[in-house]
């Protein structure tokens, strides 16, 4: 298959589609990245690293960042509040041939935020200009940064951080257009996105909301992002990324697809604990079906593959 042309590059680095697969922790790891990257997903983002985890050899952190070849190219993003504990990280793992490294500036949660790191980073202008410039001095592979638009609705400070990020070397930023206070209420205010795609010249990618084929045109036109990033839009949905709303999609195309997910989940989880892990997603890609609640619950509560495997085989006589 020919690979299409290139829309946009991160540093050297083509990226060859406008529809990417957000970051998210507890998703988008190995199996279900490689899905979408096969689906039509331009990028592969890593579900945030901590850096201390890293550092301390967290026995399970492989895991965080392997990646198949196909799945080039590869963003690890890691996150931390410390530039020189990001810097030996981030010289660590570029050892295992990551294309981009990106730095987390977005993360809302409190334990992250409030120790300085995620989106904690916004509140310290600083330490994000330390970061970028200690980084893409030291690193070989172009870095990258996510944000939100501020901490708070009262220091909405995206385009200074949009500024720091491109004047210290960054290569590309996503926006996920909402504060850290936020969380996920309100709606993502898509006019930021376009304050940001003009006022710095390094790629930008929109996020926040973008929950169908018709939302992604609407953000490229609303902001003329480079791409646009869908999060929770593609669990149980990656053939967003291949052109198609969920509803177009038939039910032995789920199934295909479920089953071929679940057997990525086994075998990198080596075995079970790869369907527990499957459950949640399972449970987003049945959720257009109304499902008897005995079916359902066997579903989302055996620990038996073939068990699973039986009920999911029933599914398709419910629709
Ligand atoms: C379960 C979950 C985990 C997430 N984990 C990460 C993460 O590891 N790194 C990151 O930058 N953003 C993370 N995010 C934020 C998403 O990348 C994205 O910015 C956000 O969901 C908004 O996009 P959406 O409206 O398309 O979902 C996560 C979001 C969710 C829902």
């Amino acid at each position: 298959m020919m690979e299409a042309v290139s829309v946009f590059h991160i540093g050297y680095v083509p990226v060859r589609g406008r529809l990417i697969l957000a970051p998210m922790d507890g998703y988008s790891n190995l199996p279900f990245r490689s899905i979408c990257r096969e689906l039509g997903s331009a990028l592969s983002y890593t579900e945030f690293i901590n850096a201390l985890d890293i550092l301390q050899s967290h026995p399970r952190i492989f895991r965080k960042f392997a990646f198949l070849p196909q799945e080039r190219p590869v963003v690890f993003q890691i996150f931390d509040s410390d530039p020189q504990r990001l810097l030996e990280v981030a010289l660590r793992l570029q050892e295992y041939e990551p294309d981009v490294i990106d730095i987390n500036m977005g993360c809302s949660d409190n334990n992250v935020a409030f120790r300085g790191a995620g989106a904690g980073l916004l509140r310290s202008p600083e330490t994000v200009a330390t970061i970028f410039r200690t980084l893409t001095r030291a690193l070989n592979v172009p870095v990258s940064g996510k944000i939100r638009l501020g901490w708070d609705e009262q220091t909405r400070n995206y385009l200074q951080i949009a500024r720091i990020v491109e004047d210290n070397g960054g290569a590309l930023l996503a926006v996920h257009a909402r504060t850290r206070s936020q969380k996920y209420a309100g709606r993502a205010d898509w006019d930021a996105i376009a304050e940001v795609k003009q006022s710095v010249s390094i790629p930008v990618v929109g996020n926040g909301d973008v929950c169908s084929l018709g939302d992604v045109e609407a953000m490229l036109n609303h902001t003329a992002c480079d791409g646009v990033m869908i999060g929770r839009a593609a669990i149980g949905n990656p053939w967003i990324f291949s052109g198609l709303n969920r509803e177009a999609v038939p039910f032995d195309r789920v199934y295909f697809v479920m089953r071929d997910h679940l057997q990525r989940m086994l075998d990198f989880y080596h075995g079970e604990y790869g369907l527990v892990l499957f459950r949640k997603h399972a449970r987003r890609y049945l959720s257009l079906y109304s499902l008897p609640p005995d079916l359902m619950r066997c579903l989302m509560t055996t620990d038996s593959v073939p068990e699973f495997l039986e009920s999911l085989h029933l599914v398709g006589n419910y629709l």
